[in-house]
């Protein structure tokens, strides 16, 4: 059957891939170390639970507005205030089905067929599919491992075209865990406002920042930025709540109807149960996020140690979520039983294979020479798992 141009331009998730070939491995009954993860390991905080359950009981079990109930938008009105000190009015905010629904939307409200997005490389792998699948164009710009992947505004700068959109920014980063410098981003913020860029600001890293560190969301920089900025951010990784699909928007009143109605012809709304638990999310006890983020930074320290201390990997320690991403380079066109590694998805395939270990090939980021490992499990799997990397690059030649 002959699918559309649309579909068809479209990349399969390397991501899930991986994630797939190593569930199928263990299902299979082989002791396999997933370093895939896109999710806390945490459960989802009781009092959360407890709310969706109420809800159920309550009969909140009906169609909502498109756009996300009043009700949890004055919770995430309540956040912005809050946590990032931002005013918004409940007409600026859009409730959707996490936050690739959200950022997914945006596209489709913002861009015409040709419409650039700049995108910061490495990216999260689904950036470029959204430009995609609004027949727009995705226009990659790399950042340096030596800067730790720090934004290049210049390069930014560069990139900017009589055709450019909108520029994402997405800080703490997927997959490189950087956290963006404030000078920087004030750069891209004066960028945007100059030429009349949209900023999609992606957040929804926001809780995982490390060493003291306070998020910084470039909305805050002035009105005239805010407008300007469509802030994306969600409850899945703060409150371990991936499986709910609740994320949401914060934008200009025109950006917020647009998506708004784009919604009410595609989910109808997101679910009425995930919104009430959403809520108590967002207005709850919030002691569980300081917790598992205090975890997470332990378990960060541990598997930068460990990387760096191996032959021919090289690692910095993120500022934030959960991914450190190590350059390979150094292991690049080894051998093993007179198999050459040409890149790093040969080297992903020999350590699924032979050293039963899963992290995810800089290919799919659009970085080869790297790999992504998540630290979003427990500090003995990630143990067995760096024994078993190190046991595996020593037999290389
Ligand atoms: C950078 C980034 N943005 C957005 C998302 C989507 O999160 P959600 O589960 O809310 O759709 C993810 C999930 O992996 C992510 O890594």
């Amino acid at each position: 059957m002959k699918l559309s141009k649309r579909v068809s331009s479209v990349q399969p998730s390397v991501t899930m891939a991986v994630t797939a070939k190593a569930k199928q491995l263990k299902s299979e009954g082989v002791d396999v170390v997933g370093f895939g993860a896109g999710e806390p390991d945490f459960d989802t905080p009781q009092n959360i639970k407890n709310a969706a359950k109420k809800a159920i009981d309550d009969g909140v079990t009906k169609y909502t507005p498109a756009g996300g109930t009043e009700e949890l938008k004055q919770a995430v009105v309540e956040k912005f205030k809050r946590e990032n000190g931002l005013e918004y009015q409940t007409s600026q905010i859009t409730i959707n089905c996490g936050a690739k629904h959200s950022i997914y939307n945006i596209c489709q409200v913002i861009m015409d067929p040709g419409d650039e997005l700049i995108i910061p490389s490495p990216y999260w792998v689904s950036y470029p599919e959204f430009a995609n699948l609004a027949e727009g164009k995705p226009v990659f710009v790399d950042t340096d491992y030596e800067n730790g992947f720090d934004l290049d505004v210049k390069a930014i700068e560069q990139a900017v075209t009589d055709k450019t959109k909108a520029i994402v920014v997405n800080s703490p980063s997927n997959p490189t865990g950087a956290v963006y410098s404030e000078q920087r981003l004030r750069a891209v913020a004066e960028l945007a406002v100059e030429k009349d860029l949209i900023i999609i600001s992606d957040e929804i890293y926001e809780h995982l920042v490390y060493d003291g560190q306070q998020h910084f969301s470039i909305a805050t920089i002035s009105d005239e930025v805010k407008q300007k900025t469509v802030v994306v951010n969600g409850v899945s990784k703060a409150y371990s709540m991936t499986g709910w699909r609740i994320g949401y928007t914060a934008s200009v009143p025109e950006i917020a109807k647009a998506i708004s109605t784009i919604q009410s012809h595609s989910t109808s709304n997101p679910t009425s149960i995930s919104q009430k638990a959403s809520v108590e999310a967002l207005l709850g006890p919030q002691e569980e996020v300081a917790k598992m983020r205090g975890e997470f930074e332990k378990r960060r320290g541990y598997i930068v140690e460990r990387l760096n201390k191996m032959a021919g990997v090289s690692c910095h320690q993120p500022g934030g979520a959960f991914y450190v991403f190590p350059s390979f380079a150094a292991v690049m066109g080894k051998s093993y039983n007179d198999k050459k590694l040409e890149n790093t998805l040969d080297l992903a395939d020999y350590l699924l294979t032979e050293c039963k270990i899963a992290p995810v090939p800089g290919e799919g980021f659009g970085a080869p020479g790297y790999m992504r490992f998540s630290y979003a499990a427990s500090l003995d799997d990630i143990t067995k798992g760096m024994d078993r990397l190190e046991e595996g690059l020593g037999k290389l030649q």
